[in-house]
């Protein structure tokens, strides 16, 4: 037995542990796709984030779970094909970052409004981890974007991302 959920809540939860897998999955297909024109880095860096969100997406089964509901496993969309630059691969990687915040937001706003707090404190840190995720994304895209596809410049954020460095600030310590 679990306390029940309400009926909107947990369509929205469903909807978001199938956009995790979504993004995952995207991820990887991105990862592929850079790996297959020898960007190591690029490739590196989106397959660890596709076992982010893969991770994201067990999170929300597992709690699922625990309050006593059936999870519900959507079918995986293939990747678009008409990405040709690593700046519309990235430029995509953000819009679907971007898809997923307003996507846990909502969840978040869902769960807040039913007082359904044992959801909003197993949420809050997914929050944050989306938030900080969107805006790295939009740190990589700003400096592809910089680059402007041209291999020398594409190169160094290459190795960046192959040592993890490709990193906004942060200004507090
Ligand atoms: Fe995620």
């Amino acid at each position: 037995m679990a306390e029940p959920m309400a009926q909107e809540l947990l369509a929205r939860m469903q909807a978001h542990l199938n956009l995790e897998r979504q993004s995952a999955a995207f991820y990887l297909a991105s990862a592929i796709w850079h790996d297959e024109r020898e960007l190591a880095g690029f490739a590196e860096h989106l397959h660890r984030r596709s076992q982010q969100h893969q991770n994201h997406s067990a999170a929300i089964a597992d709690y699922l779970i625990s309050r006593g509901q059936t999870v519900e496993l959507d079918a995986i969309e293939p990747p678009p094909q008409d990405l040709t630059t690593v700046e519309a691969v990235i430029a995509e990687v953000f819009r679907r970052e971007t898809d997923v915040t307003t996507s846990v937001l909502q969840l978040y706003s869902n769960a807040d409004r039913d007082l359904d707090q044992r959801s909003t404190v197993v949420l809050d840190p997914m929050v944050d981890r989306q938030r900080e995720s969107e805006h790295q994304s939009a740190y990589l895209l700003g400096r592809v974007k910089f680059a402007a596809n041209q291999p020398d410049a594409l190169m160094i954020i290459d190795a960046e991302l192959r040592n993890e460095e490709a990193k906004a600030v942060k200004l507090t310590r």
